[in-house]
């Protein structure tokens, strides 16, 4: 195999190699598959991060055939580097591929002097588990994956604190760098205007602003086909990060968002359980290199990956 960047002519092959690696991973372990709808639903992964970030995406050929083995992304910024969706082809799996493609991402994490490389996997994938943990990943959290059916009428019992939440706007976006940085010692301004600016229609960015005007959390969820999903949620207080879940759950009426809870954050947990949340998964918060802890709640998200 040899390892190149992606370009816009791999576009469908990858999200082809994504929805099948991830299906046949999960199918083949007994759960049920991750993405619905066909393989073009995972064509968001490639549209996403050509847009955040173009040419930080890798993917391994094979020599011979040119067929792609395998993929990923990465995501450069300000403090850190994050690591994206990883995929190797059913027909590869077990063959170091992905030890490749890492070792690419870890290479130019450290040519960079970036502290810090930041993912968030599957407490449940072993395979992968394996494969961060070798190149010198160590997990510093556990979160619960959980899932809400929210009805069409929108979802009941709101928290105290709802009435602070509020739609983001672009003059938001120092204040939850700021916020980010002091949560969870990151910022990501650009893909906080991306989300906000909504060029693609399934984004929602929402604030949590204090009586004197302080910017206490903000969330952001994507109602995409293949990630229907809200985090990153960024608070200062767990009472700040109900609001602004509970919030967010509304923008999904119908539908089945997944929002990743830290599981040492219990009460948090536990309201969720009251709004009739099902845990669906567990992740690893994981980080090679330097690891502050979080500094109030900090929810990651799969797309754009933020660990
Ligand atoms: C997880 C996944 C990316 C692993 O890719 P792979 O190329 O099949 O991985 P390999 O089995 O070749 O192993 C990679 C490395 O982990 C090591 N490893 C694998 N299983 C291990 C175990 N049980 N204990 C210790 N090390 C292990 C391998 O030795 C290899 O290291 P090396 O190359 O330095 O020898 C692949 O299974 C996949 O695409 N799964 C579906 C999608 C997914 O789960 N993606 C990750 C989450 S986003």
């Amino acid at each position: 195999m040899h390892l190149r960047p992606m370009t816009a002519a791999d576009r469908f092959e990858v999200a082809e190699l994504i929805y099948g690696s991830i299906n046949v991973w999960y199918q083949t372990h007994g759960r049920p598959p991750i993405f619905v709808g066909g393989p073009r639903v995972t064509e968001v992964f490639y549209d996403v991060y050509d847009a955040l970030e173009p040419g930080c995406t890798i993917v391994a050929e094979h020599a011979e055939t040119g067929r792609l083995m395998g993929s990923c992304y990465y995501h450069p910024r300000k403090h850190h580097v994050s690591l994206g969706i990883m995929n190797v082809h059913p027909n590869h799996f077990g063959q170091g591929v992905s030890s490749k493609l890492l070792r690419h991402i870890t290479d130019f994490t450290d040519r960079h002097d970036y502290k810090t490389l930041r993912l968030t996997s599957s407490a449940l994938n072993l395979d992968s588990y394996s494969l961060y943990n070798r190149y010198g990943f160590v997990p510093r959290s556990v979160y619960q994956d959980m899932l809400i059916s929210v009805p069409t009428t929108g979802m009941t019992q709101p928290p105290a604190g709802v009435d602070r939440v509020r739609h983001a706007t672009a003059r938001d976006v120092a204040a939850m760098a700021a916020l980010e940085l002091e949560v969870s010692g990151i910022t990501r301004e650009e893909d906080y205007h991306y989300c906000i600016a909504n060029a693609q229609g399934f984004w929602h960015v929402a604030v949590y602003e204090t009586p004197r005007g302080d910017v206490d959390g903000f969330v952001i969820s994507s109602g995409a086909a293949a990630v229907n999903m809200i985090g990153p949620c960024v608070a200062r207080t767990e009472d700040a990060a109900a609001a602004l879940i509970w919030s967010e759950f509304n923008q999904h009426k119908g539908r089945s968002p997944v929002v990743l809870i830290p599981a040492e954050r219990d009460r948090l947990v536990h309201r969720l359980y009251q709004w009739g949340a099902r845990n669906c998964e567990l992740h690893f918060y994981q980080a090679r290199g330097e690891f502050k802890p979080f500094q109030g709640i900090s929810t990651p998200t799969f797309l754009p990956e933020t660990g």
